[in-house]
């Protein structure tokens, strides 16, 4: 017999007055006034066959022409308006901007300006460390470039996966290798001397001397950062996935999965690159990203402006959607200033913030138990003792992980750090 289940009654969102007086005690209390801003911008040109970040919304809003993506960007410069000088008010001093999504660059030169207004209207951004902006190959454009330049844009991280034209077609990409090439050559015009190449090892039916033929090109190209994802399947909703399951592409078994990630690290190391923070490389200290770097290592706050963007503010996180699921971008624009969840980070599942400990993992430095005090409010010794991250560590022990651990930090040993995430993530 089955036994009908409810859903949950929806709850009704959190204001955004609300949403400051909660925040409020937390953010004075904290001592570093660090803060991080994403946009989330969810348009694509296509929709990729991996992509594992917009798998949530429909297809004909991600591709959405003209009034769709100009309501979106009323409706950020909206958000950001109201909340830029009021999170000033509490202290807080933008020092890192990443524009993710999607891609960014698919929205017009003059949107982009317009947002970019908005952000210096509503906050000091004197303080800025960082501006960095995700884009594709197909959408990147000197006059795109011109205007974000003119802002203050620091780095681009292309979107490039490979330059396999086969494997591109594959993933359902909407650029071939060569507009990749160019791509690289525009923004070196441009005086970027900061970008990064995303590329994707291990994918559906990818051979690894397609993957390493695609890092050669990279070095070759003198790309001063480059990121390798190991391809991830955890969504069963990616058509790449759903293509395996039904038998018409092949994905590794998890062993090779993980050799796919270390013969890339091996590859980029040989080129000069050296991996400083887990699948991120960099040709020389200088060509390190930071924004990543202040998201691991939970170095100050972020505040996410755009439809579903999370932020954790004053030892809270804020959340648009009530349970994590993608949400919708009419939604947002109707009502871009509220949000559905704003709960101490202390509340959270245990099993949430075992996997936040994870990706403080993927620092070099591991997590600092005085900046996870500082940021969510909680002890790193207190969440150890829960079985999420027992058993987390325990796994990561199982595949070698050796760990240091003192008062002050956890961090793996710096020859078990990258083997153990590798071959963790490949067996997920
Ligand atoms: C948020 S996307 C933005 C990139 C940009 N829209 C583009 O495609 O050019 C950031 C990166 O995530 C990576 N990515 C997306 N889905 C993935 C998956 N299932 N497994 C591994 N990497 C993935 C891709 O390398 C992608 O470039
Ligand atoms: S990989 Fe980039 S372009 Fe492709 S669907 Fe994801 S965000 Fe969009």
């Amino acid at each position: 017999m089955q036994i009908a289940t409810r859903p949950a009654p929806a709850k009704p969102p959190v204001s955004a007055e609300a949403v400051l007086a909660t925040i409020e005690p937390g953010a004075r209390a904290h001592r570093c006034k660090d803060l991080l801003i994403y946009l989330h911008v969810p348009f694509c040109s296509s929709k990729c066959h991996f992509c594992d970040w917009v798998v949530g919304y429909p297809t004909a809003d991600l591709v959405a022409k003209g009034g769709l993506r100009q309501a979106y960007v009323d409706a950020l410069v909206r958000q950001i308006s109201w909340y830029g000088p009021r999170l000033s008010a509490l202290g807080y001093r933008p020092t890192h901007l990443y524009w993710g999504g999607g891609t960014p660059t698919r929205l017009s030169a003059p949107q982009l300006d317009l947002v970019n207004r908005a952000l210096a209207d509503a906050f000091d951004l004197r303080g800025l460390r960082e501006f960095t902006l995700e884009g594709s190959p197909e959408t990147v454009t000197d006059e795109k470039l011109e205007v974000l330049r003119r802002h203050g844009l620091s780095r681009i991280s292309i979107g490039v996966q490979s330059f396999d034209d086969a494997v591109l077609r594959k993933m359902g990409r909407s650029h071939d290798a060569d507009t990749a090439r160019q791509a690289i050559a525009r923004v070196r015009a441009a005086g970027l001397t900061h970008f990064n190449v995303d590329l994707i090892t291990g994918f559906a039916d990818q051979s690894s001397q397609s993957a390493l033929a695609s890092i050669r090109t990279t070095a070759e190209l003198l790309v001063p950062h480059v990121t390798v994802y190991l391809f991830r399947t955890l969504s069963e909703n990616l058509v790449s996935v759903r293509q395996v399951e039904q038998g018409h592409r092949n994905l590794a078994e998890p062993e090779a999965r993980y050799d796919c990630v270390m013969e890339s690290k091996q590859a980029l190391e040989q080129v000069g690159y050296h991996e400083y923070a887990r699948s991120y490389y960099a040709r020389s200290e200088a060509h390190r990203f930071d924004a990543e770097d202040f998201y691991f290592s939970s170095r100050g706050d972020f505040v996410g402006f755009g439809a579903g963007a999370h932020s954790t503010l004053g030892r809270h996180l804020l959340s648009q959607s009530p349970h994590g699921e993608t949400v919708d971008v009419h939604r947002y624009i109707a009502d871009p200033l509220s949000q559905a969840t704003v709960r101490p980070a202390a509340s959270f599942s245990s099993a949430y913030l075992a996997r936040r400990l994870m990706v403080g993992l993927y620092a070099r430095d591991g997590v600092s138990t005085a900046r996870w005090r500082e940021r969510y409010g909680v002890e790193v010794s207190a969440l150890l003792e829960t079985p999420e991250a027992r058993t987390m560590l325990e796994t990561m022990q199982e595949l070698g992980g050796v760990f240091e651990r003192s008062a002050e930090r956890l961090a793996l040993t710096p020859e078990t750090w990258i083997p153990t995430l590798a071959a963790f993530n490949a067996a997920e």
